[in-house]
C-alpha cells in the first residue's frame, strides 16, 4: 500500500468506528439509511474519489477507491456500496457525457451532495441484459420514457439515474442510455424491496409512464447503452469485489479475536486445529481475493481496462466473501448467529455480492469467452 492508501484507510477506520460503528445494528434494523453520514463521507472526499479535480472528484486511482470501499465496507457494506454505485454513475457521465452534461450533474455527485443509481434490470431481463424491454420514444423536444426497472441499489435516495431504455431494434444495438433525475413528470418510485441483507441501502423499483426526458439527456448517441453499461459494469465488478475483500477481513478480525478470547476443554478454541485450518483457508482466500482486485484496478488504472481479470476479482472475491462469512458464523458458533456480533450480518451482505453487477455464474461466462478467444 502506497502512503496516500495508508493515509486513506486509516482516516477511514476512524471514520467508520466513530461515525458508523456506534448505530449500525440499530440502523441495519430499522433499514435506516443516513444521508447525513453519505454526505459526510462526501466532505472528506470520498464520494468522487476517481473523478477528475475539475468536476469535483479527487482525482485518485481505482486502487485508491477499492482501498476505501473495502475499510468502510468492514463497518457497513451498505455505505461502501451507495459509493460504489454512485462512482460508477459518476465514472460514466464523465467518460461518455458532453461537457454540458458533465457540469451539469457531476458536481452534485462528486461532492456527495446527492447520490447516482444505474438502472439496467428489470423484472424480465436480469442476466439477458440486452433483452431489456424498457422504451424510449422519440417525440418533439425528447424521448418519452416508458416501463419499470427492478432491483435499483439507492432507489429514491438518488437524484441522478442512469436509465438504459430501447430506443431502436431488439437486441443490444436498441438500448440507449439517458440521464433521468428525480422528480421528472412520469418518473416514480415502486415498491421497496425487503432484503437479506444490504438492509440500510435501499433497493426499489423504478416506474416510467410517459417520461418526457429532454434530448440533451442522452448519453453519447441513440444505440449506444449496452456498450455504456458493460464498461462501467467492468468498473463496478471490480470495486464490489473490493467491498467483498474489506467484508472477509471484518469477518477474519472477528473470528480471530474471538477464538483468542473464548475457552473450551480448558483451552482457547484458537488452539484446535480444526479451527485453526478454517481460519488459515479464510485468511488466504481473501490475501488472494485482495491481490486479484488489485490487480484488476491496476490494470483500469494503467489505461488497459481488463475485462476477463474484473470478472475473476468479482467472482473469486464475493465468493470467497461467503465463504469466509459463513465460516466466521461457524467459529463464533451460537454467538455468532445472534446480532450481538456483527458476523451474521456480513453473511446476510455476502450473499447478494454474488448476484448483483452480473452474477457469478454471468462472470464466468465473461472468463469463458474471453479464454475462447484467447486461444482462437
Ligand atoms: N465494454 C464495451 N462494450 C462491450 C463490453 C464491455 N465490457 N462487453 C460487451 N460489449 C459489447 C460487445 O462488443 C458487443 O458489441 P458489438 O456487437 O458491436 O461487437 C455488445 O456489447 C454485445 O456484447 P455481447 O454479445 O457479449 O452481449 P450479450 O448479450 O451476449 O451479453 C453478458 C453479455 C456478459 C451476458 C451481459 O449481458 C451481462 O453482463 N449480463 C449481466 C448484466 C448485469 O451485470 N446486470 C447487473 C445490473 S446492475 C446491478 O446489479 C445493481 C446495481 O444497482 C448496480
Amino acid at each position: 500500500m502506497n502512503e496516500i492508501q495508508t493515509e486513506l484507510k486509516s482516516q477511514l477506520e476512524r471514520f467508520r468506528k466513530e461515525k458508523i460503528e456506534p448505530t449500525v445494528e440499530h440502523d441495519d434494523k430499522n433499514e435506516h439509511f443516513k444521508m447525513e453520514l453519505f454526505q459526510e463521507l462526501g466532505q472528506l472526499g470520498f464520494c468522487g474519489m476517481t473523478l477528475p479535480e475539475d468536476h469535483g472528484g479527487a482525482g485518485l486511482t481505482y486502487q485508491d477507491l477499492c482501498v476505501a470501499l473495502g475499510e468502510i465496507a468492514k463497518s457497513s457494506v451498505s455505505y461502501a456500496a451507495t459509493i460504489s454505485v454512485s462512482t460508477m454513475v459518476q465514472a460514466i457521465i464523465n467518460e461518455f457525457g458532453n461537457d454540458e452534461q458533465k457540469k451539469k450533474y457531476l458536481p452534485s455527485l462528486t461532492s456527495g451532495e446527492e447520490i447516482g443509481a444505474f438502472c439496467l434490470s428489470e423484472s424480465s431481463s436480469g442476466s439477458d441484459a440486452a433483452s431489456l424491454k424498457m422504451t424510449a420514444k422519440k417525440v418533439d423536444g425528447g424521448y418519452s420514457l416508458n416501463g419499470s426497472k427492478m432491483w435499483i441499489t439507492s432507489g429514491g435516495i438518488a437524484k441522478t439515474y442512469i436509465v438504459m431504455a430501447r430506443t431502436g431494434e431488439e437486441g443490444h444495438k436498441g438500448i440507449s442510455a439517458f440521464i433521468v433525475r428525480d422528480g421528472m413528470d412520469g418518473f416514480s418510485y415502486g415498491k421497496k424491496e425487503s432484503k437479506m441483507g444490504w438492509k440500510v441501502s435501499p433497493t426499489r423499483e423504478l416506474i416510467f409512464e410517459n417520461c418526457i426526458v429532454p434530448e440533451e439527456n442522452l448519453l453519447k448517441e441513440e444505440g449506444y447503452g449496452f456498450k455504456i453499461a458493460m464498461a462501467a459494469l467492468d468498473r463496478g465488478r471490480i470495486t464490489i469485489g473490493s467491498i467483498a475483500v474489506g467484508l472477509c477481513e471484518r469477518a477474519i478480525d472477528e473470528s480471530i479475536s474471538y477464538s483468542l478470547e473464548r475457552k473450551q476443554f480448558k483451552k482457547e478454541i484458537f488452539d484446535f486445529q480444526g479451527l485453526q485450518f478454517m481460519m488459515a483457508d479464510m485468511a488466504t482466500e481473501t490475501e488472494a481475493s485482495r491481490l486479484l482486485v488489485e490487480q484488476a484496478a491496476k490494470y483500469y488504472d494503467e489505461g488497459k481496462p481488463n475485462q476477463k481479470l474484473a470478472s475473476m476479482a468479482k467472482m473469486k472475491s464475493t465468493d470467497t466473501a461467503m465463504k469466509v462469512s459463513t465460516d466466521a458464523v461457524q467459529i463464533l458458533g451460537g454467538v455468532g448467529y445472534t446480532s450481538e456480533y456483527p458476523v451474521e450480518r456480513l453473511m446476510r451482505d455476502a450473499k447478494v455480492l454474488q448476484i448483483l453487477e452480473g452474477t457469478n455464474q454471468i462472470q464466468r461466462v465473461v472468463i469463458a469467452r474471453s479464454l475462447k478467444k484467447e486461444y482462437s
